[in-house]
């Protein structure tokens, strides 16, 4: 009895032990979802380079509407087919979609990144939701002459399970012309925490997005107000145009693994509101870099603080790839909007078309009356202890 009742509490323990592996083998999953690059073969197989007008299958997904498996090399009207990563990528035709059910930590916010390319629609646009959450993301401009771009973008989990859904809202006269999708991964994002010296929350913008270490072309992230939901913790896109994230694996990067290249000029500005205390001094200073992308010159940005704005040039100082600047402002309110915008409108020197701009990196925010105030004590005990000599 006694030997039997331990062994079933043996059992009982490994029993436990093992879903509680498994649970968190699947919570802590960052990376791509299951089949998130297409790569794995349906059951009967690729399709041939023949459009298949049968019913196609995709190993994970759920399809709904026409949607293709593309491969490397598959032409369409001359053109060769653009596949984002590896050799197969899905297009999604008119209105349609593929989603994918995947286990997820209820109130958790979450960052999915997603490769996508356009075909020739002129005005492809993608919707991509875990309901109720969704956002339409502008595959328009060309950010990259490369004809494709990673994207993120951000949902909170109000489920242990997210239903992640990418649709196609073209209505192309010519049903082929929709986009491509691949290397779709997902990352749990963290809060970073508030720095005692620093009111800016992920100034050194260390935590983001899920980023491919072999894929070189950075994250864009599009237009996103919701301070909350976001990709990159604490700042939001403000402007109708994606900036973008980038790495040091691939990038000139001032400090840390990632910093932002601001795009498109006065389209894409990113923003915080850092708690300040009314009517008191502050100092806000940042990195100003270039991303070693051969970005053409001259670069400057337009940096906000509270009332003050300033208009900076980015001028190399010897071989540093990134200079310190400064900005004082006193605060007017309880927050205090701080933003950077690119004042130029930057392309590549090597393809003339490929969107790139200054790098913004290790934002910091202090009450600059604190030092004074310290400088001053410092002081004063100084000239006690002189006197304290001169009496003696
Ligand atoms: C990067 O690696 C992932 C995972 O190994 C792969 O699925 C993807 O196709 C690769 N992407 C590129 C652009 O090579
Ligand atoms: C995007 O999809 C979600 C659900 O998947 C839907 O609620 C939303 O209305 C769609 N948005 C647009 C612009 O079609
Ligand atoms: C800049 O780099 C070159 C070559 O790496 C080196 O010779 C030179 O001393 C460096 N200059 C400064 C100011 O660091
Ligand atoms: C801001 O204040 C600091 C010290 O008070 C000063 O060194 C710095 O030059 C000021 N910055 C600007 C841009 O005026």
């Amino acid at each position: 009895m006694v030997q039997s009742s331990t062994r079933s509490k043996w059992f009982a323990c490994s029993v436990i032990l093992f879903f509680a592996l498994f649970a968190t083998a699947i919570l802590g999953q960052d990376g791509l979802v299951a089949n998130g690059d297409f790569e794995t073969p349906p059951s009967n197989g690729f399709p041939s380079d023949a459009i298949a007008d049968g019913s196609i299958e995709i190993p994970s997904w759920k399809l709904r509407g026409t949607v293709e498996l593309v491969s490397s090399g598959q032409k369409q009207g001359g053109m060769i087919l653009i596949v984002p990563g590896g050799t197969h990528a899905v297009r999604l035709g008119n209105d349609a979609e593929i989603s994918q059910v995947f286990t997820v930590e209820k109130g958790s916010i979450y960052s999915v990144t997603f490769s996508a390319a356009r075909t020739c629609a002129q005005l492809e646009s993608l919707n991509v939701s875990v309901p109720p959450a969704s956002q339409t993301i502008d595959l328009q401009t060309l950010y990259n002459v490369q004809g494709w771009d990673p994207y993120a973008w951000a949902f909170e989990a109000e489920e242990d399970q997210a239903n992640l859904i990418f649709r196609n809202l073209g209505m192309e006269d010519d049903p082929s012309c929709g986009p491509i999708i691949d290397d779709i991964a997902i990352k749990k994002l963290f809060a970073p925490d508030k720095p005692k010296d620093n009111a800016v929350l992920n100034g050194d913008f260390e935590e983001g997005p899920w980023m491919f270490r072999n894929v070189s072309l950075g994250v864009l992230l599009p237009t996103n107000l919701d301070e909350e939901i976001t990709s990159l913790p604490g700042w939001t896109v403000e402007s109708n145009r994606a900036v973008r994230y980038i790495d040091s694996y691939h990038f000139s990067v001032p400090e840390g693994k990632r910093a932002m290249e601001l795009l498109s000029g006065k389209e894409g500005i990113i923003s915080q509101m850092v708690e300040t205390t009314p009517n008191k001094p502050y100092t806000m200073t940042f990195s100003l870099g270039h991303a070693g992308d051969k970005c053409k010159q001259p670069m400057a940005i337009m940096a906000f603080a509270g009332d003050q704005a300033q208009n900076i040039h980015y001028t190399p100082d010897s071989n540093s790839t990134f200079q310190t600047c400064n900005l004082n402002f006193t605060a007017k309110a309880e927050r205090t909007r701080i933003a950077f915008y690119s004042v130029y409108y930057n392309t590549r020197t090597d393809d003339m078309s490929s969107l790139c701009g200054p790098v913004v990196d290790d934002v910091r925010v202090w009450f600059s009356g604190a030092r004074r105030i310290g400088f001053a004590g410092v002081g004063l005990v100084f000239w006690v202890f002189v006197l304290v000599l001169v009496l003696g």
